[in-house]
């Protein structure tokens, strides 16, 4: 993907990326920090572990790396949770630039995560960044991925239905289905209706909860067999 990308100050004072030829974020204008941990430390993560008193493995599941926001808060979470062992894969066709990401390393959530090793782990290796949080990076598009088994939690992160529509068709969704552990849950900020009928074609139970500000709902779902 060779589109310009700017840094965006977003309403809760944590940074962002903007496209500017595609009119689009990594994260929410209304506050990028706000908004991940909102949905995908919240309603994803600390959902699936107290809703079933999780520990052992917790195999995570991101599409997008981006700037690396979603992982760097799931590995500092889990550092006060010694008895989850957490391999965290994520695939991503754009690796942003030790130049663009360094623009976050002084941010908070930054500051607190084992921020520069996550993003200077090599791709395509499992590394371990913490005592319980390894890391395997893939450069790879999701159509192209081949798909895990195993899954426990997906953070579906893909650019907006109006950019690329394709990652929230019934395809991608019945693979993200198809990768998930009976009780497995997939979470993501979209909340438009056709994603949570695909959610549900694909065989899983769908919560609508409220969504970060700037947005009325996000999607939870969760396989039951
Ligand atoms: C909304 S941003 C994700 C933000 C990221 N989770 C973070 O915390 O910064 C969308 C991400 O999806 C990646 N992406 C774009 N096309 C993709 C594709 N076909 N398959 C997988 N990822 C893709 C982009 O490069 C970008 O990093």
């Amino acid at each position: 993907m060779l589109v310009k990308v700017e840094i965006l100050t977003t309403a809760d004072n944590s940074k962002t990326l903007h496209l500017p030829e595609l009119d689009e974020q990594y994260h929410s204008k209304h506050g990028a920090l706000t908004e991940a941990e909102h949905v995908y430390i919240k309603a994803g993560l600390q959902h699936r572990l107290v809703s079933t008193a999780y520990s052992g493995d917790l195999n995570v599941f991101e599409l997008g790396f981006g700037t690396g926001m979603n992982a760097a808060l799931t590995a500092t979470y889990l550092a006060d949770h010694p008895e989850i062992n957490c391999n965290y894969t994520v695939i991503d066709p754009f690796i942003l630039s030790a130049q663009q990401y360094s623009l976050f390393c002084e941010e908070s959530w930054a500051l607190k995560a084992p921020f520069t090793a996550l993003h200077e782990a090599p791709w395509g290796e499992t590394v371990a960044i913490s005592p319980n949080f390894s890391l395997l990076k893939i450069h790879t598009t999701f159509e192209d991925f081949r798909a895990q088994k195993g899954v426990d939690l997906v953070f579906y992160d893909a650019f907006g239905p109006r950019v690329q529509a394709q990652l929230w068709e019934s395809w991608a969704l019945q693979k993200c289905a198809d990768m998930m552990n009976p009780e497995g849950v997939w979470v993501s900020y979209c909340a438009k209706g056709s994603v949570r009928r695909g959610l549900q074609e694909a065989g899983l139970s769908v919560e609508r909860l409220p969504g970060p500000p700037g947005k009325r709902e996000l999607l939870r779902a969760t396989k039951i067999h």
